[in-house]
């Protein structure tokens, strides 16, 4: 397995509603390693939830948090590390993905990440015309997914065993 070869742990990075988590959960279980997910770090470390945390202290407040909390979970090298969407917006982020983390980009269209997000756990696409937003969002940050990750996953179309398989 990638992780067993390398003194690293694997991070998953892409699109909102990609399935970072979901695939990060399964490979860990499937694995043996451990599964951590910095936005339920996040939560957990400061009581309140993702979506509270941009309401109450906004964005950049949330990204110190999460480069604090990336740099902290990275030092353990047998995990599986599902990363926020926005994580690559950082460039302290971005080194430590690419020289810290086996790093994959679970790739996606815009359409279909959004067509799996439940509920309204997003701040960043809390307004009117969401689809436009992610659009935007998406655009901005595909030349960074790109240039960060070591390993591409498109997702489209497949299980999340075959994906895992892939990541094995
Ligand atoms: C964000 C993605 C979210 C969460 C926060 C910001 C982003 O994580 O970190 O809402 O900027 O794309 P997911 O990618 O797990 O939804």
């Amino acid at each position: 397995a990638i992780n067993q070869e390398q003194d690293k742990p694997i991070s998953l990075i892409g699109f909102m509603g990609v399935g970072k988590t979901t695939v990060g959960d399964a490979f860990a279980k499937q694995s043996k390693i451990k599964f951590i997910d910095i936005d339920q770090e996040i939560e957990k470390q400061t009581s309140q939830s993702i979506s509270s945390i941009f309401e109450t202290k906004g964005e950049d407040y949330f990204r110190s948090l999460e480069s604090k909390t990336l740099q902290d979970v990275t030092t353990n090298p047998s995990s599986v590390i599902s990363c926020g969407g926005g994580v690559i917006t950082r460039e302290e982020n971005r080194i430590i993905l690419q020289e810290k983390t086996i790093c994959i980009w679970l790739k996606a269209d815009v359409e279909y990440c959004l067509n799996q997000i439940e509920g309204n756990n997003r701040p960043l696409l809390e307004v009117n015309d969401p689809l436009k937003k992610a659009q935007d969002l998406y655009k901005s940050r595909e030349a960074f997914y790109k240039e960060v990750s070591h390993i591409v996953i498109n997702v489209k179309g497949k299980s999340i065993a075959q994906i895992c398989k892939i990541i094995n």
